[in-house]
């Protein structure tokens, strides 16, 4: 198959490519390279580099590369604080690129696409686990708000043409990194996640973590939530664009775990597994932060036949081996 990546230089679409490849596919990658690495695409994709926003760039790469089966579109923004500061930055490159590409996409008659969503999407959930029919009207920031979107607009596009295929996938939180120590998460500045901030303290990049809560109605009082290795998110990926290409309409699936874990037992776990100090402080809660969030992911299992193969253990050394061979 020959698949359109776009966003396919950052983290998550980097190591999508990894696994397109690796399953025989012929890759297209098309980034702006704003949060993206060239470094990160693999070196057998076709890359090219444009912005979303700009119709005819993207409009150029279906012209030259006929026969594009399906497309994934990871290309966005996402940082929620960024996105509370900046909402119309958000709304403009998350929504009008979006429907640029669907615009675009029709005129070329491709009408299979895989949709980087987002739990975030459910807002505060009412109860846990969280399943595919829970509400997704509030987000609780901008960025979620244009997932939501976004998720509404590919729905009316299916009920206008029924012959488009759209797997919306709401990922909980991928960390982690591709075995080989090659690709994994790079964020350019000081990072807001988890997980890229625990490595750079790691590291002595950063000097101590700030762990933003531990009054919280959890395990140990700091926040839960669902860390998926991003090779599982990847893998999950392929699943969804075989079901796309066979012709199934529209659905949303979570992608997780299923298991939560707090911030003190990953970074206990980060420190026991990598045999490496994290120095950590409790300060007050972030806010928009909500205590706990996990997946139900018992539809991908059911319906793509997907589940994860990646245990906690995977997860830390893969994000720290990364870190170490990028010092
Ligand atoms: P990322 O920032 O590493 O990747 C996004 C890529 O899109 C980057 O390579 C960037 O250069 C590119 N891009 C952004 N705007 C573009 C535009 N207008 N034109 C062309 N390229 C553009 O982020 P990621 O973590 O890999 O996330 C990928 C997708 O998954 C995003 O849509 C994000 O919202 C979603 N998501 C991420 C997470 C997470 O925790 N990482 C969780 C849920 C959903
Ligand atoms: C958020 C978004 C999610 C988005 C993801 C990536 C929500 C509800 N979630 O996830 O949609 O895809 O970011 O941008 O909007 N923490 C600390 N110290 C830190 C950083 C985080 O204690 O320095 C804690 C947080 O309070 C939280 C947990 O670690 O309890 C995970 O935080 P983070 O990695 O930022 O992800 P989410 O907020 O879950």
């Amino acid at each position: 198959m020959k698949i359109l990546v776009l966003g396919g230089a950052g983290y998550i679409g980097s190591h999508t490519v990894y696994r397109l490849i690796e399953s025989g596919n012929e890759v297209v990658v098309f980034d702006n390279l704003e949060t993206g690495h060239i470094e990160a695409v693999h070196p057998k994709a076709k890359f090219y580099k444009g912005d979303l926003r700009n119709r005819s760039e993207i409009d150029s790469v279906f012209d030259k590369e006929k026969g594009i089966d399906a497309v994934i579109h990871f290309a966005g923004y996402k940082a929620v604080g960024e996105s509370v500061k900046k909402p119309l930055m958000y709304y403009r490159n998350n929504i009008d690129s979006t429907l640029t590409l669907c615009e675009v996409m029709n005129e070329h008659n491709v009408k299979n696409i895989v949709f980087s969503s987002s739990a975030t999407v459910y807002g505060t959930p009412k109860s846990l686990p969280i399943k595919e029919n829970f509400d997704v009207t509030h987000a609780t920031n901008p960025y979620g708000e244009t997932k939501i979107m976004i998720e509404r607009i590919l729905n009316d596009l299916y009920v206008s043409d029924n012959t488009w295929n759209i797997a919306l996938l709401r990922y909980f939180n991928p960390i982690g990194a591709h075995k080989s120590g090659l690709i994994g998460e790079n964020p350019n500045d000081i990072p807001n996640n988890l997980m890229p901030y625990i490595v750079k303290v790691a590291n002595k990049e950063l000097k101590e973590l700030s762990v933003f809560g531990n009054d919280y109605d959890t395990i140990d009082g700091t926040g839960v939530r669902d860390y998926i290795h991003v090779v599982d998110l990847a893998k999950g990926h392929i699943k969804a664009l075989n079901w796309v290409l066979n012709n199934n309409g529209i659905d949303a699936f979570n992608l997780g775990t299923g298991n939560g874990y707090s911030v003190l037992e990953l970074v206990e776990a980060f420190k026991k597994f990598n045999n490496i100090d994290v120095p950590y402080k409790i300060v007050g809660r972030r806010d928009g932060d909500i205590a706990s969030c996990y997946a139900d992911a018992s539809k991908a299992k059911d319906i793509l036949d997907w589940s994860c193969t990646y245990n906690i253990e995977d997860m830390v050394k893969d994000s720290y081996n990364y870190v170490k061979g990028n010092k």
